[in-house]
């Protein structure tokens, strides 16, 4: 066990907020909601599985929560699909809006099937309200030692808020209410020196970084954007030295608490980076879990790269 401030992880490699959906498919094998490459990869293995961002109501966000599809209904599927994810110059371009079933839904769903994992669980909110309520139906749901850490979506572009303007109250009202030590997501697109002095200020364990960039793809004959959302966050390769600036810039700035860092990462080699950039752990999103459909046949393929990394990670410790 690594223990990161009082975040207990298995090993060093954590999963991305959202990648692997609530950590479970919601039958027995995973087609959508999360990557097919966990049909073959044990998620047990992580340091932690971070879940989706929930909420404290469902939310439709730019999807859908529409849960049973019909081979007539692909079509209608597909369509609503790409006009939240779209694959973009080097890495993927996102705006599900947080699209998610709750905070409840999540607990009576997902949470009892997904209790040999290490969880850490992303929490979103437009207000200080929202997040303690959030902190209070979490420490009501869940045991001690059930979770890992709840993470604070606070840096999130697809829900087109201006987070700045609510986080300090956020972290003074939930962090000291929360049982689970808690971590700051921060994005390269807000002041994320002063958001990371706030949370160091005001209790937080840890801060993940970084969370998606501001992007925007425009159809080149028609200018209409590709998303619904018009803009969306860009992840995967593109934003590796992005992330891997954050992380130095944070080190720089004197920022003590453990580091998570993400975007990007692929091989292990992207994980010994971040740890010369100052991180203390990684997190593996885009790159691992999104593939091209004609690729899928190769699940069992790339999985054997995911289990591989793992193994690699096991035995590494940053610098
Ligand atoms: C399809 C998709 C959905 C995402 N949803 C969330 C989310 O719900 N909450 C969150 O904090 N981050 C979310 N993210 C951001 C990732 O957790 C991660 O921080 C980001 O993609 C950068 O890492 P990567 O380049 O390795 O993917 C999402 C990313 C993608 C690609």
């Amino acid at each position: 066990m690594i223990d990161l401030n009082g975040i207990q992880l298995r090993n060093r490699l954590v999963t991305s907020s959202s990648l692997l959906g609530y950590g479970a498919p919601k039958g027995r094998f995973a087609i959508t909601g999360l990557s097919p490459l966990v049909n073959f990869v044990d998620l047990r293995r992580f340091g932690a599985v971070t879940v989706r961002t929930v909420t404290e109501q469902p939310r439709e966000g730019h999807f859908t929560l529409r849960e049973s599809w019909g081979p007539t209904d692909l079509p209608e599927f597909f369509r609503l699909y790409r006009g939240a994810l779209q694959e973009a110059d080097g890495g993927w371009l996102n705006a599900f809006g947080w699209s998610n079933i709750g905070v409840e839904r999540y607990f009576d769903e997902y949470f009892p099937r997904t209790s040999e994992q290490n969880r850490i669980l992303s929490l979103g909110g437009f207000s200080a309200d929202e997040f303690s309520s959030l902190v209070e139906t979490v420490n009501r749901r869940a045991k001690p030692g059930e979770l890992a850490a709840v993470e604070f979506n606070v840096s999130c572009h697809n829900v087109n808020f201006d987070f700045s303007a609510i986080i300090e109250e956020v972290l003074r009202r939930a962090v000291p209410a929360s049982r689970f030590p808690v971590i700051l997501k921060l994005s390269p697109d807000f002041d994320y020196l002063e958001h990371a002095r706030l949370a160091e200020a005001t209790g937080v364990a840890a801060i993940s970084a970084i969370n998606t960039v501001k992007g925007l793809r425009l159809d080149p004959a028609t200018g209409a954007p590709l998303l619904k959302n018009r803009y969306g966050g860009l992840s995967g390769r593109a934003i590796k030295p992005i992330g891997l600036r954050v992380v130095s810039e944070l080190r720089e700035a004197g920022i003590k608490l453990p580091i998570i860092a993400g975007g990007g990462v692929r091989t292990f080699n992207d994980v010994r980076e971040y740890g010369w950039a100052g991180a203390d752990a990684c997190s593996l999103g885009s790159e691992a879990w999104l593939k091209r459909i004609w690729s899928l046949p190769f699940a069992p393929l790339h999985a054997l790269h995911i289990r591989r990394l793992i193994g690699q990670v096991e035995g590494w410790s940053p610098r």
